[in-house]
């Protein structure tokens, strides 16, 4: 197990020191993404027979959710060619006998939650305390409306569900979440008649993709999705895409160099997480999609970053793209001040309510490296033209924010130190070693 990994499991914080970059070069290959792994643990451990799954995520957050499919009665078999088998339960899982620990997961409590909903027998989930402060409700007021007895302390975590018989219900989210929508569509699988859900932003649609993949049938139209109940599903070997979310870190510290010249393969290209290629063209970047395939309806490319010849220009992001680059918004923000004209950032309240408050994590460190920084209650001004200089940078216990402060460092005056840069295992423990490879220093 690396280093990070296991101190991001036994709770000792790290500190990483950043220097600065003279260029980006190299090639890499991304581990598996995050929400395709949660999605396809779930869904392999409900399955009937074994799911082969390879190039899962390396993350300590889609491993809580193997753990949890495990204490439910799947098998979970680790490889040597480090494929991950999980032998599933046929639809009816065992009793757990002690809480699910979700650890840092809000992917793993809220859709996991919808496939115990319907599950004869009571459960509750637990988190580790950034997951126990966040918003619980939004999962338990639909799951009540199909006849789930769903109780909360707070709005908040631990999560406990007395499972039995569910209805199909029509459900428009009010807020733009792909868990939610996926947590309704893992129990609708399982309820009486068809489950609708209607979402106002067409949220990442790993979940419908994956139902599909392991033999469900779905409608789709436009921003709903509908599912009859009472499907079964059947095991599926399969690839997990590289991680755009992981990649962008890269992409970003490509993107502040005139002439890098950046290599990603294998990289997940699911229209509804590739938004973020759209934002670097708009900002200068010449950035090429040198092939793509697919792999049970995902698609998967290579992207080539070639830097930025005439600088970052600048960008505005709100309404429906704050929604789909939602975990892309701190390193944007992160290096707009090496922009030309900054990066105005709004409809992004949900930050708030993220691993961490996301907003008030990147003002502070932006202000540490000695940029100006306006902070609204849906977003960031950032302005343009701003010279850093390396800090002390607190990553406050947030993956995304130790790793988007640390691209920022590529860049700054002198030195930077990452405090709590053990954080970044929750998605992508390699994530420091491959910043070694591709920074020149
Ligand atoms: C995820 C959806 C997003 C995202 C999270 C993973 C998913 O959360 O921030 O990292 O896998 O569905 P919301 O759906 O709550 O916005």
């Amino acid at each position: 197990m690396s280093q990070a990994k296991q101190s991001a499991i036994s709770g000792s914080t790290s500190t990483r020191l950043i220097s600065p970059a003279r260029n980006v070069l190299g090639s890499l290959r991304l581990p598996g993404d995050k929400s395709i792994s949660h999605r396809y643990a779930m869904l392999a451990g409900f399955a009937e027979g074994a799911s082969h799954l390879s190039n899962f995520s390396s993350g300590a957050d889609p491993h809580s959710t193997l753990a949890c499919m495990e204490q439910l009665g799947a098998r979970v078999e680790h490889k040597d060619d480090g494929r991950i088998a999980v032998t599933g339960c046929a639809g009816g899982f065992q009793e757990p006998k002690a809480a699910l620990d979700c650890g840092n997961s809000g992917s793993t409590m809220r859709m996991l939650a919808g496939l115990l909903a319907a599950q004869p027998f009571a459960s509750t989930l637990v988190g580790d305390e950034s997951l126990t402060r966040r918003p619980m409700e939004r999962i338990r007021a639909p799951l009540t409306a199909m006849g789930a007895h769903v109780t909360l302390t707070d709005g908040h975590a631990p999560v406990t569900i007395h499972g039995g018989p569910l209805r199909g219900v029509d459900y428009q989210t009010p807020i733009a979440s792909a868990q939610v929508k996926t947590c309704l569509l893992f129990a609708g699988l399982q309820a009486s008649g068809i489950t609708q859900v209607h979402e106002s932003v067409h949220t990442r649609d790993h979940g419908e993709l994956a139902l599909r993949a392991f033999g469900a049938h779905l409608a789709r139209s436009k921003n709903s999705v509908g599912i009859q109940g009472g499907q079964h599903l059947h095991a599926i070997d399969a690839t997990v895409p590289g991680d755009m979310s992981s990649a962008a870190f890269f992409l970003c510290a490509a993107a502040l160099f005139p002439n890098a010249n950046l290599v990603l393969d294998g990289v997940g290209m699911n229209p509804t997480r590739a938004s973020l290629l759209d934002v670097l063209r708009m900002l200068g970047v010449q950035l090429n999609v040198l092939q793509l395939s697919e792999q049970h309806s995902e698609l998967v490319g290579t992207l080539q970053v070639l830097g930025t010849p005439g600088g970052l220009v600048g960008a505005e992001i709100s309404g429906a793209l704050s929604a789909q680059l939602i975990d892309e918004l701190p390193v944007l923000a992160a290096i707009a001040p090496y922009t030309q004209k900054g990066i105005r950032i709004r409809d992004a309240g949900e930050l708030r309510v993220k691993e961490s408050d996301r907003i008030a994590l990147v003002a502070e460190n932006l202000r540490a490296m000695g940029a100006n920084v306006e902070e609204f209650e849906d977003g960031l001004d950032v302005p343009g033209g701003q010279p850093m200089h390396g800090a002390e940078i607190d990553a406050g216990g947030d993956h995304r924010i130790a790793m988007a402060f640390a691209v920022a460092a590529l860049r700054a005056n002198g030195d930077t130190q990452i405090h709590g840069a053990e954080s970044a295992a929750i998605s992508f423990p390699e994530f420091f070693d491959f910043l070694d490879r591709i920074a020149e220093r």
